[in-house]
């Protein structure tokens, strides 16, 4: 399996901090990676990196499809198809929600003029299919402050998928959910997986990382504490170990 992308020794200091420590990490192709660990174990950090808003400190190298790349700016990360899915979710509230849908990427017709009538029935075709929108009550001119949490987030990663990302990163999208809409975030990164695209998944909640990603990425107070594929440990395994990488920082490999 080739990757899509490939950190080595990547640190990352802020003064005396160090958020991140030698980390190496691997995204294959079609492969969804669950990265766990506790609030300021560095994850958000490591995404920062990917999306080209943060710089690693020298002597970090980041690969993207086996190709180094130099120096990652945020919309050069873009437009190799890395896209984000904010814990904060970057929607604009009093916009409808076609134009949050094609916000900064509007479609244009031949003369270059805006093409309306094409980015609302390209709207109306995601909500049906990919957003799954089910209530009446929203249509393509709705204004996004009403949405749920739940689907807020669908927009979110909708957009992500529509623009072709290869790369779909989610940082805690569950947060503030409610089961249901959990649930349909959930269902999200499974579309992620079938539609043949990547994502790492970020979430302190095991049950909800668990049951969606091929392989599991435990990330301790900057550094790999341990890595496994899914199929390797049951979910009380798992659980059991975590409890030891709080203790010791390691997660101890399956023997
Ligand atoms: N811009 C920053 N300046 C200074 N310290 C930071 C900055 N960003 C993150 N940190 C520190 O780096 C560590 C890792 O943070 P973060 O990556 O946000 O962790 P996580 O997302 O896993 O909770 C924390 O100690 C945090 O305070
Ligand atoms: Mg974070």
């Amino acid at each position: 399996m080739s990757n899509v992308l490939t950190l080595k020794n990547v640190s990352k200091t802020f003064g005396e901090v160090a958020a991140l420590h030698n980390v190496n990490f691997h995204v294959g192709d079609n492969e969804i990676v669950g990265l766990l660990g506790d609030n300021g174990a560095g994850k958000s950090t490591l995404v920062k990196i990917i999306t080209g808003y943060h710089q690693p400190n020298p002597g970090g190298e980041l690969f993207w499809k086996n190709e180094r790349v130099e120096r990652l700016t945020v919309p050069k990360a873009r437009d190799l198809g890395i896209e984000v899915v904010f814990q904060e979710r970057a929607l604009a509230d009093k916009q409808s929600l076609w134009r949050n849908i094609f916000m900064g990427r509007e479609l244009s017709d031949r003369l270059g003029l805006l093409d309306v009538a094409k980015m609302r029935s390209e709207t109306r075709r995601l909500m049906n299919t990919a957003m799954g929108f089910t209530s009446s009550a929203v249509t393509a001119e709705s204004t996004v402050k009403t949405f749920s949490g739940g689907e807020r987030q669908g927009v979110a990663i909708t957009r992500a998928l529509y623009f072709q990302a290869e790369l779909v990163i989610l940082d805690e999208p569950t947060m503030g959910l409610s089961l249901s809409e959990t649930r349909k975030c959930l269902e999200f990164v499974e579309g992620i997986k079938k539609a043949g695209k990547a994502a790492i998944f970020i979430d302190h909640n095991i049950f909800h990382v668990y049951p969606v990603v091929d392989r599991i990425v435990v990330l301790d107070r900057g550094t790999i504490a341990g890595q496994f594929m899914k199929n390797e440990l049951s979910l009380q395994e798992l659980i059991d170990r975590l409890y030891v990488v709080a203790q010791t920082g390691h997660l101890e490999s399956k023997n």
